[in-house]
């Protein structure tokens, strides 16, 4: 059981999706109840099927499919809960790109009326945001308390990131209005196993191209430097965060500081799967189409999260890429 081993309701927006289905196992093996809200939008009902299907889980489970800006139906899961973990958004730049409109819609929309509703009934909130709002900033590591360099409208991809910033300022503006009790994670590049490759994110996709025997497609010089981590230590942060009191009102960093190049990381891929796959090189122009602006490097400063709850990685990047290529294969043999 979990603080003060009391029997913690939680409802997880998002909870179908990568990271949160694996925050509502988390949650659910430490003891709690868990309430999942999600449009499987992006998610899927594989990922939390077991947690429906488990007995242990039987009374301390449920999942509603719906979305997180339905007011009505917010009004009635958020008084039960004791804890909302507000994830369910849009995520990546390759969903901004291919649908404009609705990818902003999906982000604001549910944040606005989700933090609208803990106002009402004095909920905590976490909200996950990410390290795109740093944009195009090279002042390595990134610091919360930074200034951010946001490239110009006419490239459709910071909408991604001026969106969740949005999805900030609406949730420190609670905090500052009515001392709502709201934690804000930027959340860098995490992967692990349930992440899926069809939104851009680049791991599953290499891991499924060096599966399937097909080429690995890397944008531009494949020199940009991204550092990963693995959702286990992102959900243990998410959840040690959750339940720090100092962390209220704070914006915080969680992630790697372990820098890799997008090439090397192909490389890795193809060595770790024994693939005989090539590494093609494509423009971003082929892969997100015309005007796609992208950041050499992309660091946390993470003396924050040290700080507050004491933040450390458990996986190596090579453990992550690991149980990545275990969970496609596995998979790949259900398909
Ligand atoms: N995975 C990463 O590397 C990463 C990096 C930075 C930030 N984040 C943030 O972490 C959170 C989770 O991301 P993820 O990687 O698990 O992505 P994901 O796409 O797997 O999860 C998002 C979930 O939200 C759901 N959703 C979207 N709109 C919804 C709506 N209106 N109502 C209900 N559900 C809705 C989707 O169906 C999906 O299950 C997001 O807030 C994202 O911005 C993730």
């Amino acid at each position: 059981m979990g603080a003060d081993d009391e029997m913690t309701k939680y409802l997880i927006t998002g909870g179908a999706g990568f990271v949160g289905s694996h925050l509502a196992e988390r949650l659910l093996d430490e003891g709690h109840s868990v309430t999942v809200l999600d449009d499987l939008s992006t998610g899927r009902w594989e990922n939390i099927g077991p947690l429906a299907d488990d007995r242990r889980f039987k009374d301390r489970f449920q999942a509603v499919i719906a979305s997180a800006d339905d007011e009505a139906l917010l009004e009635r899961l958020v008084p039960p809960v004791d804890f909302v973990f507000h994830l369910a958004s849009a995520v990546g730049v390759k969903l901004i790109v291919d649908d404009p409109v609705g990818a902003v819609q999906r982000i604001v929309r549910p944040t606005e009326r989700i933090a609208d509703a803990c106002a009402r009934y004095r909920k905590p909130i976490l909200l996950t945001s990410t390290s795109e709002v740093y944009g195009k900033s090279d002042k390595i590591p990134f610091r919360e308390d930074e200034n951010v360099v946001i490239g110009p409208t006419c490239k459709h991809r910071w909408a991604y990131a001026v969106a969740k910033m949005l999805d900030e300022f609406y949730l420190l503006a609670h905090y500052k209005r009515s001392s709502l009790p709201v934690r804000i994670v930027r959340l860098f590049n995490t992967v692990g196993p349930r992440q899926t490759g069809q939104y851009g994110m680049v791991l599953p996709r290499f891991v499924d191209a060096a599966l399937a025997g097909e080429p690995l497609l890397v944008c531009g010089d494949g020199k940009q430097m991204r550092c990963f981590t693995s959702v286990r230590d992102v959900v243990r942060g998410l959840i040690d965060v959750s339940r720090c009191p100092a962390a209220v009102g704070k914006v915080i960093n969680l992630g790697s500081d372990e820098e890799i190049s997008i090439a090397e990381l192909a490389e890795r891929v193809v060595k770790m799967t024994g693939s005989s796959s090539p590494i093609r090189y494509i423009s971003y122009e082929e892969a997100y189409g015309p005007n796609f602006d992208d950041m050499r490097r992309r660091v946390p400063c993470l003396d924050r999260a040290k700080e507050l709850i004491g933040w450390r990685r458990d996986d190596t990047l090579d453990d992550v890429i690991g149980q990545v290529i275990a969970c496609r294969r596995n998979a790949q043999k259900t398909e």
